[in-house]
């Protein structure tokens, strides 16, 4: 897509994860065992928000899943995050959010924030006897791929680097760690961006925050770290000084797309991570054989599985764990939160699905609002103005026009007919309605429930149902028609009251 946010910058000696030069795409990537650190303790107070940052959403998921579910494609045995800042509110979301992780999922908790590498100590406690490789990652940087990180592990082991940082080029370095190189372009240090002269702010090369090193030595460098004088933090980046100064190997390499390690700290960068997310996902799902209309204006979030031959329509938002089978068809400013919709159904223009269930070859709309725990079933219709809750229609039945099903069984192949009402709700409590297969319930009807009609039953146009029905029995409750003659003559004799 054109607007893809890619720029082609300037690298130091051109080391770039590059798909052109193919460098660090041939090999196997290293056999060594990996853990992540995801550090995610900060306020984010930028964000000015009661959330903390890390649970502000990308795509519809909370940033802090990206870096787990990374670390699982690495195939990370241990994925360690750090938190502090409403700890206990990221642990709940992490509990209940749908992850699919096989890597052991620890917490270690870092009381008050006192610097990168303060936070990295604190992961000792789980990795502290882990022998293979950590990959330190931020759990503010939800953009970060696995393509990326695979080829920056394998930039590692082939360097045969100590330490290896993921570097970015930035048109705007500002507020970044710099990357210092020596005149053979050897890294020598991180400056950041407080602590850099004005001569190193001018360099370009970014510390992204990303590094590799192995678990030992992490944490025995980390331990010789002393507080930073001027931010009195403790700085992660010190470590390259402190392996530098040991005659050790330590490099890095540049991000092709520095969009990927961009960290989100206000609601502007959340602005900019959803809209390159909402591109990428848009593009996987072009080409996975799924019709986007208008990729411009379609939002499909992070957890929704889409099979291919579906077609969405312009405007149309999907959310949540929604899943769209194989030739079905959204249309214009449709919403489908957390909602099945199986194959070939069709879900007519400014439709909302939430929480519900569609079956295969079901119409839907247009204007049809299917609330939590509805269920279509195959070949079954709803149609415009059209609100069901806890309903479940059996296959074929019809409910085509304005009205309301709320705690309702419909039977297969009954017709709902235009304005009928489920009283569902007596102010206190909710009741149900179950009607049988193959029934006709006549227009401008009110089902009074708790009620039950049973199969083949007969509802009048205009009946208020109170009383239960047997199968196959006519229920009518209008008052007889009368018929008053010559009315409108009647009412051009009466004379207006002044
Ligand atoms: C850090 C780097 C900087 C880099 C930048 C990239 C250091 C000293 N600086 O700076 O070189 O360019 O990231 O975005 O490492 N965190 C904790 N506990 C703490 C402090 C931070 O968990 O005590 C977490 C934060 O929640 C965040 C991440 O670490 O996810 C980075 O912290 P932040 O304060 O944003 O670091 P920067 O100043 O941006
Ligand atoms: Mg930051």
């Amino acid at each position: 897509m054109s607007q893809r946010l890619s720029r082609a910058g300037l690298c130091w000696q051109g080391l770039r994860l590059d798909a052109e030069s193919g460098i660090f795409y041939k090999g196997r990537p290293s056999m060594t065992q990996l853990a992540t650190i995801i550090l995610a303790a900060g306020k984010g107070i930028r964000m000015h928000s009661d959330r903390p940052k890390v649970l502000h959403e990308v795509a519809g998921a909370a940033m802090i899943a990206y870096p787990i579910q990374v670390s699982d494609r690495l195939k990370a045995q241990h994925v360690v995050s750090v938190l502090g800042h409403g700890a206990k509110a990221v642990q709940d979301y992490l509990k209940t959010a749908p992850l699919k992780v096989k890597a052991k999922l620890s917490f270690v908790m870092q009381a008050q924030q006192l610097g990168t590498a303060h936070a990295v100590k604190q992961a000792e406690a789980v990795l502290g006897k882990f022998k293979g490789d950590v990959l330190v990652l931020y759990g503010d940087v939800p953009l970060l791929s696995v393509a990326t990180l695979k080829d920056f592990i394998k930039y590692h082991g082939k360097e045969q680097n100590v330490l290896s940082v993921l570097s970015a080029d930035m048109e705007d370095p500002t507020g970044y760690g710099r990357i210092i190189r020596d005149d053979r372009g050897r890294v020598s240090a991180i400056v950041e961006q407080i602590d850099a002269t004005a001569e190193q702010r001018g360099i370009s090369e970014i510390n992204s925050g990303i590094l590799l090193i192995n678990a030992q030595r992490l944490f025995e460098e980390v331990r010789r770290i002393k507080k930073s004088p001027r931010k009195q933090e403790y700085y992660l980046t010190d470590l390259i000084k402190l392996l530098v100064a040991q005659g050790e190997r330590v490099g890095a390499v540049c991000v092709q797309d520095e969009t990927e390690v961009m960290g989100v700290n206000n609601r502007a960068e959340l602005a900019v991570a959803n809209e390159y997310m909402r591109v990428l996902i848009n593009e996987h799902w072009l080409a996975k054989g799924v019709t986007l209309t208008d990729p411009y204006s379609t939002y499909i979030d992070s957890w929704v599985s889409i099979e291919k031959d579906v077609s969405i329509g312009p405007g149309c938002t999907l959310r949540g764990q929604s899943v769209i089978k194989s030739g079905s068809r959204i249309d214009v400013g449709c919403v489908i939160e957390d909602t099945r919709i199986g194959t070939d159904a069709r879900i007519a223009p400014y439709s909302v699905l939430e929480a519900s269930r569609v079956d295969a070859g079901a119409q839907i709309g247009p204007f049809a609002h299917l609330r939590e725990g509805s269920h279509i079933g195959v070949g079954a219709k709803v149609g415009n103005f059209v609100e069901t809750k806890k309903t479940r229609l059996g296959p074929g039945a019809k409910a085509n026009h304005l009205t309301y099903l709320g705690n309702a069984k419909v039977g297969e192949k009954t017709n709902i007919g235009a304005g009928t009402i489920t009283c569902n709700y007596d102010g206190v409590n909710k009741y149900e309605t179950v009607i049988g297969a193959g029934s006709f319930i006549g227009s401008d009807t009110q089902l009074v429930a708790p009620l039950n009609l049973g199969k083949g039953s007969w509802v009048a146009a205009g009946t208020t149902v109170t009383k239960d029905l047997p199968a196959g029995a006519l229920a009518i409750s209008r008052t007889k028609q009368v018929n008053i003659k010559n009315w409108s003559q009647r009412v051009k004799g009466l004379k207006k009251k002044k």
